[in-house]
């Protein structure tokens, strides 16, 4: 038997930054992504007489074979299942490039907890589902979910936590046009990141305070498709994450020189009268915010800046799904 599911990353417009709980992955500060359509990890599971990982054609071991097999312990487990766990073959491919801020670990257990949980026969539901990927990756948690996804930071108490739908991929046409910056893997992953964010950090703490509030601002901008009131709380959160992460010891300079420069260059296409803003993640990569009408304006701006290697175009899409497999 095999079952195959594709997911799609997403791109955090209030950003997660920083856990509450580490040991069950609960984040600090809520946070609202938009899951991206023009992007795709596919991931099938099979049967096989050994567990194995294959990433983008390369057998994995260690780490990620762990956190593939981890899943699938949950899962077993949550169906109440007590018996012997059946030996799975998985596989996975991105259409974009792993691990370097695009938010691959979103979409990979997005997608392995789709096809995993239809390969075990387990039928959690999408809210099961997207709480246990988000204690492997707090952003997969979103990813389960198409169009405008919150995932809140829950309070003290909380233990368990699924990301909500907040409006269908149809509610808005958004553009979202990265800008990619370099080929190169990131040094610091997210998680190894935040939590020396937290650990180390004297803004950590104005972080987590602040955070809420732009939360709130990005979250009505959002429902009532406002642009104009979009742009200062998606590049404040941004670049709020950013300063904290940045004043860690060691500081976490995520940038390159080509990042700051789509920055000016995004901030002066608004002074010509654009609607356009920026957010990056934890990686050099910027992407760029704008109405679907000025997509074609906005990109060849963009795609010509001195540094930027290629740009990809995403849109609003749909959330984690089966496609087939017998
Ligand atoms: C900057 O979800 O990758 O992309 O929960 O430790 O796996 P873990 O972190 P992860 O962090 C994402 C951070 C971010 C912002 C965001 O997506 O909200």
């Amino acid at each position: 038997m095999k079952r195959v599911a594709v997911a799609h990353p997403n791109i955090a417009l209030a950003k997660y930054w920083g856990k509450r709980d580490r040991g069950r992955n609960i984040p600090a500060v809520p946070s609202l992504s938009v899951t991206l359509a023009g992007m795709t990890t596919t991931t099938s599971v099979e049967d096989a007489d050994a567990d194995s990982f294959t990433l983008n054609g390369v057998l994995s071991s260690a780490r990620p074979l762990e956190r593939v097999l981890a899943m699938l312990d949950v899962l077993w487990r949550e169906a109440g299942q007590t018996g012997q766990r059946p030996h799975v073959s998985v596989m996975s491919r991105n259409d974009f490039p792993t691990a370097a801020g695009l938010a691959s670990s979103a979409s990979a257990f997005a997608a392995l907890a789709v096809a995993a949980d239809a390969f075990l026969e387990t039928n959690l539901g999408l809210a099961r589902l997207s709480c246990i990927a988000r204690r492997l990756s707090a952003s997969a948690g979103r990813s389960l979910y198409g169009g405008f996804v919150e995932l809140s930071a829950g309070d003290s108490g909380t233990l368990e936590l699924a990301a909500s739908p907040l409006a269908a991929a149809s509610h808005w046409d958004l553009r979202v046009i990265v800008a990619v910056t370099t080929e190169a893997q990131k040094e610091v992953g997210s998680t190894e990141g935040m939590n020396r964010t937290t650990a180390t950090s004297p803004l950590y703490e104005a972080w987590v305070n602040a955070a809420p509030g732009i939360f709130a601002r990005v979250r009505e901008a959002v429902l009532e498709r406002d642009f104009g009131a979009l742009v200062g709380p998606v590049e404040q959160s941004a670049l709020t994450m950013h300063a904290c992460a940045l004043a860690a010891d060691p500081g976490l300079v995520y940038w390159n020189g080509t990042t700051v420069e789509v920055l000016r260059a995004v901030r002066e296409l608004r002074r010509e009268g654009l609607p356009v803003c920026f957010t990056i993640d934890a990686g050099p990569h910027v992407k760029i915010l704008t109405p679907a009408v000025h997509e074609t304006a906005v990109s060849d701006v963009i795609a010509s800046l001195p540094g930027v290697l290629r740009t990809i175009a995403a849109c609003p899409g749909e959330g984690a799904r089966l496609v087939g497999g017998a």
